[in-house]
This record gives structure tokens, sequence and C-alpha cells, in this order.
């Protein structure tokens, strides 16, 4: 995930940091009480679809990717049947059928979208609260 970017300047792998972190302060800031420890793990895995989608080779990536993220992680890692759906839903509402369904699913829902806005807009560390794993 480290070796594919994700928006502007920011790869897969800090890009899910980020969800990860903006995850845990929504969670907290809005009192949600989702579990941190499924929050997380969710949230780190919900673009875990492990390919360039720059190169082309992926045309309908913004439908599909999140089924492919969901079949990875359950491929490599011991999730749950509500964490497998929470990133199976995260691009709604693109994916129109794909409504999150639980809190956690909520969530990293809007995360990802704000993430994905901020990185997109401001390139790799904005000062918009954003960090990378490098320390950047
Ligand atoms: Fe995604
Ligand atoms: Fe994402």
């Amino acid at each position: 995930m480290k070796d594919f970017t994700q928006h502007g300047n920011t790869t897969t792998f800090d890009h899910c940091v980020n969800v990860a972190r903006t995850s845990y302060r929504i969670n907290h800031a809005l009192h949600l009480h989702a579990d941190d420890k499924d929050l997380i793990l969710t949230a780190l895995l919900h673009d875990y679809f492990l390919y360039d989608w720059h190169d082309h080779s992926h045309p309908l990536h913004g439908y599909t990717h999140a089924d492919t993220a969901a079949d990875n992680a359950v491929r490599d890692f011991p999730l749950d049947t509500e964490e497998e759906k929470a990133i199976r839903s995260h691009m709604w509402p693109l994916n129109i059928s794909r409504i999150p369904s639980s809190r956690i699913a909520w969530i990293i829902s809007a995360a990802d979208k704000i993430c994905s806005a901020k990185e997109t807009l401001s390139g790799r560390h904005s000062g918009m609260g954003l960090k990378t794993t490098d320390g950047k």
C-alpha cells in the first residue's frame, strides 16, 4: 500500500492511516461509541485493493475497489461480517445500493470523504490535520 498513490502525493497506506485517525476523531468527538479497535482495523483496510488505480488497468475502480479491498482483507486478516460489510459500503453513495449498515460503516464512509477531499486539494502534508507515516 505504501507503493501506490491514492490522491495527490498521498500513498494508499497514508490515506488509510489518515482515514483511521479521522474515524477515531469522529467517533470520540460525536460520542458515537463505536469500538475503537474494530473501527481502526477496518479503516486501515478499507482501501486494501493492492494495485495502482492510476495505471488505467481498472477503469471501474471507483465502483469495484471496495469489493476488491474487502475480498483481500477477508483473505489476509480475521475480519468479522460487520467489518467486511463496512469496507464494501465505504464508497456509498457512488455504489448506491451499498448503504452503510453500522456505526463503523457510517464513520469510515464519512472519514474517507473528508480525507480524500483534503488529500486531493492540499497534497501530501496539508497543514489541515493530516500526517504521513514518514512524519511529513
Ligand atoms: Fe476507497
Ligand atoms: Fe479511501
